[in-house]
C-alpha cells in the first residue's frame, strides 16, 4: 500500500539523515552528541508546536501540519526497532540542521541547545501512544479558548493561536450587517490569514503584526479560515454569525 510504502522510503531517509548528522558533527569537531543529555523537554514542545507544528503532524504536540511528514509515522518504525529517544533524537537534530535540498523545510529554524531541546522532544513523544501530562501537558494551551468575538465600532479582531498551533483563538464570532473591518492580530511567527468565506473578505498573510481587510456583510452564518495551504485542515476555521 501507498501509505506503508512511504512510511517505509521515509524510514530509509531518516538512516540517510543519520549518516549526514554524524558527518556535521565530524566536519564541526565535536564528538558524537547525544541532544537529549540535559535538554528541557518542556521548553522543546514549546518550539516544537511554534516552529514545526504547522507543518507537521506531531499527536502528543497536538499539532496538525500536513505540509510535512506526519512525524508520528516518521519514527514509528525506528521505534519498533528500538533505535531508543538518543537514536531518533539524532535524527531530528540532523533534520533541523540539514533539511536537505527541499525548499519546504528551511533549515536552522531552531539552533543551538533549542534544537537540542525541540529533537529531545519529538524523540519523547513520537508514536509514543497516550497524552503528554504533568509539566509537558501544561507547556501549551488548548487553541481556541478564547471567548467569541463580537464586532465592536465595525471592527472585528480575530486572533491567530499566539503559539503557533492551527486555530484562531476565537472560534465563534458575531457582527451586524454593513460594512466591517477585520483584523487579524499574529503573534506567532507563523504565516497566517483570515478570510471569510462567500464574503469577500480577505486578509493578506503575516507572519507578525495584524492582517486586515474591509468589506461588507450580509446576514448569515459564514465560515472563516485561513487560506494557507493545510492550515484549514489543520483545524483554522471559525463559524461567524451576522445579524
Ligand atoms: C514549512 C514547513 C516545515 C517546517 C516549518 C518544518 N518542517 Fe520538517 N519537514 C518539512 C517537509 C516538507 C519535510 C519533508 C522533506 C523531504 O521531502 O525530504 C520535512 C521533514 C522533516 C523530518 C524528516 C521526516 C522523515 O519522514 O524523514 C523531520 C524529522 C522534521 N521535518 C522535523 C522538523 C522539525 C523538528 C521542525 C521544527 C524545527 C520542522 N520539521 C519544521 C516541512 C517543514
Amino acid at each position: 500500500m501507498k501509505s506503508r510504502k512511504n512510511a517505509q522510503s521515509r524510514t530509509l531517509r531518516a538512516s540517510a539523515l543519520v549518516a549526514v548528522a554524524v558527518a556535521g558533527i565530524t566536519v564541526s569537531g565535536c564528538t558524537n552528541e547525544d541532544p537529549t543529555k540535559n535538554a528541557d523537554v518542556v521548553k522543546g514542545k514549546k518550539l516544537f508546536v511554534q516552529k514545526c507544528g504547522a507543518c507537521h503532524v506531531l499527536g502528543r504536540a497536538g499539532t496538525k501540519g500536513v505540509t510535512g511528514p506526519n512525524l508520528d509515522d516518521a519514527f514509528r518504525i525506528a521505534r519498533v526497532e528500538r533505535w531508543g529517544d538518543k537514536g531518533i533524537a539524532g535524527v531530528v537534530y540532523g533534520q533541523i540542521g540539514y533539511p536537505g535540498r527541499t525548499t519546504l523545510m528551511p533549515a536552522n529554524l531552531v539552533k543551538g541547545q533549542d534544537a537540542k531541546d525541540v529533537a529531545a522532544y519529538v524523540a519523547a513523544v513520537a508514536a509514543v501512544p497516550g497524552k503528554d501530562t504533568g509539566l509537558l501537558a501544561a507547556a501549551v494551551p488548548t487553541p481556541g479558548g478564547g471567548k467569541p468575538a463580537v464586532e465592536q465600532n465595525g471592527v472585528l479582531t480575530i486572533e491567530a493561536d499566539p503559539n503557533g498551533q492551527l486555530a484562531y483563538t476565537q472560534t465563534t464570532a458575531t457582527a451586524t450587517a454593513g460594512p466591517v473591518e477585520l483584523r487579524m492580530p499574529n503573534k506567532s511567527g507563523v504565516p497566517h490569514n483570515i478570510e471569510i468565506e462567500g464574503a469577500s473578505i480577505a486578509t493578506n498573510i503575516v507572519k507578525s503584526g495584524t492582517a486586515s481587510a474591509k468589506g461588507t456583510l450580509k446576514p448569515g452564518t459564514f465560515t472563516y479560515f485561513c487560506a494557507v495551504p493545510g492550515h484549514r485542515a489543520g483545524g483554522m476555521v471559525g463559524k461567524l454569525t451576522v445579524k
